[in-house]
């Protein structure tokens, strides 16, 4: 066991745990946060996707042990930004959603987006969201609702 220090959706936690686990076990079931989600578990699918120091990655890969001192942010920790709800709107605007299970992961995908690129071409919008799969939308919907959080949250990323 080792004591892991590092922000948590901009708050200092401290965990005492095996260094090997991983981050998205840690999230769900050391801190109750069950918006990242398991879906592959091998790093395909992009559902269980974070930001560690703003750059998204898949908590599935990532052992606990090797993210001391740094900021973790999850779905919920996004969507209690401005960012986030506008996102979220969005996505909801443009029927982005339907069951529901990739979403966490593609606001996590859309939000590192914007982050390194506030005006995304579609093409930099697919690029952007490879790494996360959806059954459900055919993706068109969910490249719609990122253009339209650019759009309408111009000067919040
Ligand atoms: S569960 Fe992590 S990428 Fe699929
Ligand atoms: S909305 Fe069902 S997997 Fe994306």
């Amino acid at each position: 066991m080792s004591k892991i220090t590092f922000q948590l959706n901009h708050k200092d936690v401290t965990i005492d745990i095996d260094p090997t686990k991983r981050l998205l076990d840690v999230l769900r079931h050391d801190f109750k946060l069950t918006g990242p989600k398991e879906g592959c578990g091998e790093g395909e699918c992009g559902a269980c996707a974070v930001l560690l120091n703003d750059r998204v990655v898949n908590s599935c890969l990532v052992p606990v042990g090797t993210i001391m001192n740094q900021s973790v942010v999850t779905i919920e920790g996004l969507v209690a930004s401005k960012q986030g709800q506008l996102l979220q709107a969005a996505y909801s605007k443009e029927g982005a959603v339907q069951c529901g299970f990739c979403t966490p992961g593609m606001l996590i995908a859309s939000h590192g987006l914007l982050l390194q690129n506030p005006h995304p071409s579609d093409l930099d919008i697919k690029i952007g969201l490879s790494g996360n799969l959806c059954r459900c939308t055919g993706y068109n919907m969910i490249i719609n609702a990122v253009k339209r959080a650019a759009k309408e949250g111009e000067g919040l990323w």
